[in-house]
């Protein structure tokens, strides 16, 4: 949709300042009663999500798919699965985004597809060697790119699979339904373009990446992130800039940051990356009460091009992958978080947010102030912002992919239909039960995690300092305090975080604001003027501090208790000599 049509201001680098609403259009809400979500549904609760705060909402794969890998083994690129709807609805869906000021992001599965896709039938028949055969990438034997690493380690033995029609092996990084596109064949990069075009013609505003590092292929390499991936994301950006306006790609790199910067090229790749290191990291930090696996991993990631961005997240559809850390800390997020091998999958452990955290308020409120505090734009997984459990029994990753919890009729508010019929079931864990956790219940309660979450987005939204700031670390005496400084142009936050599940004190080196005033963002609550010698404060258990630090308001303040007294009824205080005194002292 143009701008002009849509809500949205025009701004080449929105993705710096939204916060982002990830989703599973089958998951959210049911509107025909066939068990499974539909984009109608999606639509009815389109206020709800508007309500919550976030402003943009990542939709997981909505495509036509035999549904293997939940909609990421896509078998035609330019539909809509029929058990969500019509490609109407799903127009009708980004209309109605748009006109809320909330942007749409999809997913671009363009390393893989489903073997069930015309092209896999047809390449499999095709002559060896030929143009459509080659869509794919074939080989005599499996002994091919020895050095890349086996993803789905508990489902696959090897990325090749003997295919009977073709009498070859095919290549594939994930599951053996999920062949690997061949990027060395222009025609494939030809019909990646095609389907670029067609959906964000249709007003996307966005794509995730899916498993943009697996690309290309190479002997003698890990086959990740091989040179020739990027030739071809700058191609791809080139000809979405020479198109399109603000449109962004969001790179799935599940790898170090100094190599998920790469994915940023010279601001000619994506405009965003995921900072997979970092989530592993946040829950280490809340277990050990330490801050160093967070401050570590941050000054160890390189600075980057300012239109571009990292994109954070504490948990998402996937497992919580443990790819990123080093065997000796891997041992440890098992022992303390996965301590029953059910929960385990792959290399990670397969939970929601709440349960992974004990299912303590206090915990989940301190990671979702370090997702909402750090710099980068943070990812919401549908569920958690309710506290939503899962249910680690259901196979593969799917108990953390269940049925919205909306409040306490048949399925959660879900779905009218026959609850045998449900994509997937609700969860009845008696401590996450969707008859004590659901939205309903929430709305009605002003303490609620709901709408905590709803205050803490609004008030972040009012700071560009934490999308688009510097952070500078203060690194006091106690470790169990996390504390930094975000700054854009004259706008600074301080942010103070208690890791620990005790009271601290903490000493912070302010000196350089000397003459700044805290004010407390939530309250308002103006705190002691910051002075050359070390700021004393003191945190409650799992507590946190939002200040802005205002100059002028110190010297306002200093000044306002200058003020002759005033006197007279609270009717006439604001009116004649007392509104000048006011009027003067508050310019
Ligand atoms: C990454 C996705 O996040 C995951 O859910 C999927 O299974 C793989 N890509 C393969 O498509």
């Amino acid at each position: 949709m143009p701008y002009e049509e849509a809500s949205l201001p025009d701004d080449p680098i929105w993705y710096k300042d939204v916060i982002i609403y990830e989703l599973h259009v089958r998951a959210f809400y049911d509107s025909n009663a066939d068990g499974v979500g539909d984009f109608k549904g999606l639509i009815e609760k389109l206020d709800y999500i508007e309500n919550l705060g976030v402003t943009a909402i990542w939709l997981l794969p909505f495509y036509p798919s035999p549904l293997k890998d939940d909609g990421y083994d896509i078998a035609n690129y330019f539909g809509v699965h029929p058990d969500y709807g019509l490609l109407r609805d799903f127009k009708e869906f980004i209309k109605e985004a748009h006109r809320r000021g909330i942007r749409v992001i999809t997913e671009l599965v363009l390393n893989h597809t489903s073997d069930r896709h015309p092209w896999f039938q047809l390449a499999r028949k095709a002559k060896p060697g030929s143009a459509m055969r080659n869509f794919y990438v074939w080989s005599d034997t499996p002994e091919m790119y020895k050095e890349a690493r086996i993803i789905f380690k508990d489902f696959e033995a090897s990325n090749w699979t003997w295919d009977t029609e073709a009498k070859a092996y095919y290549w594939h990084r994930f599951f053996s339904h999920q062949p690997d596109l061949n990027y060395n064949n222009p025609l494939v990069r030809k019909k990646i373009m095609r389907v670029i075009n067609y959906w964000l013609d249709m007003g996307v505003d966005g794509f995730r990446l899916d498993a943009v590092s697996y690309l290309f292929e190479k002997e003698g390499t890990n086959c990740e992130g091989l040179p020739e991936t990027h030739t071809f994301l700058k191609e791809l950006r080139s000809y979405i800039d020479s198109k399109f306006k603000n449109k962004m790609l969001l790179a799935e790199a599940n790898q170090w940051p100094e190599d998920a910067i790469a994915y940023f090229g010279n601001r000619d790749e994506c405009n965003m990356a995921f900072h997979f290191p970092l989530m592993p990291r946040l829950f280490m930090a809340m277990w050990m009460e330490d801050r160093f696996p967070i401050v570590d991993i941050l000054e160890q990631t390189p600075s980057m091009p300012d239109t571009c961005q990292w994109a954070f997240f504490l948990r998402n559809h996937d497992e919580l992958t443990l790819e990123m850390v080093s065997d000796e800390e891997k041992d440890y997020m098992y022992r303390v978080y996965a301590k029953d091998y059910v929960a385990r999958i792959n290399l990670g452990i397969r939970r929601r947010l709440a349960p992974l955290l004990g299912n303590n308020r206090r915990k989940v409120e301190i990671m979702n102030i370090l997702l909402f505090s750090l710099p980068g734009t943070p990812i919401i997984y549908y569920g958690d912002e309710i506290g939503m459990g899962d249910n680690y029994h259901l196979g593969d990753r799917n108990g953390v992919r269940t049925p919205m919890q909306w409040n306490v009729d048949r399925n959660g508010g879900f779905s009218r239909a026959n609850p045998q019929k449900l994509y997937l079931p609700l969860i009845l864990d008696p401590e996450f039960h969707y008859e004590s956790i659901n939205v309903e219940n929430q709305e009605k309660n002003q303490a609620s995690l709901l709408w905590w979450m709803r205050r803490v987005i609004a008030m972040r939204k009012r700071f560009k300092a934490f999308g688009r700031g510097t952070i500078e670390f203060l690194l006091p005496d106690n470790p169990k305090v996390l504390a930094f400084t975000r700054q854009y142009k004259e706008e600074i936050v301080l942010v103070v975080i208690n890791l620990s599940r005790f009271s601290q004190a903490v000493e912070l080196d302010l000196s350089k604001f000397s003459g700044y005033l805290p004010v407390e963002i939530f309250s308002g609550n103006k705190f002691p003027v910051i002075k050359e010698v070390p700021y004393l404060l003191t945190l409650g258990h799992y507590d946190y501090f939002w200040f802005a630090l205002k100059k002028e308001e110190a010297v306002r303040f200093g000044k306002i208790r200058t003020i002759p007294e005033i006197s007279g009824i609270w009717k006439t205080i604001f009116t004649g000599k007392t509104k000048e005194i006011f009027e003067r002292e508050i310019k």
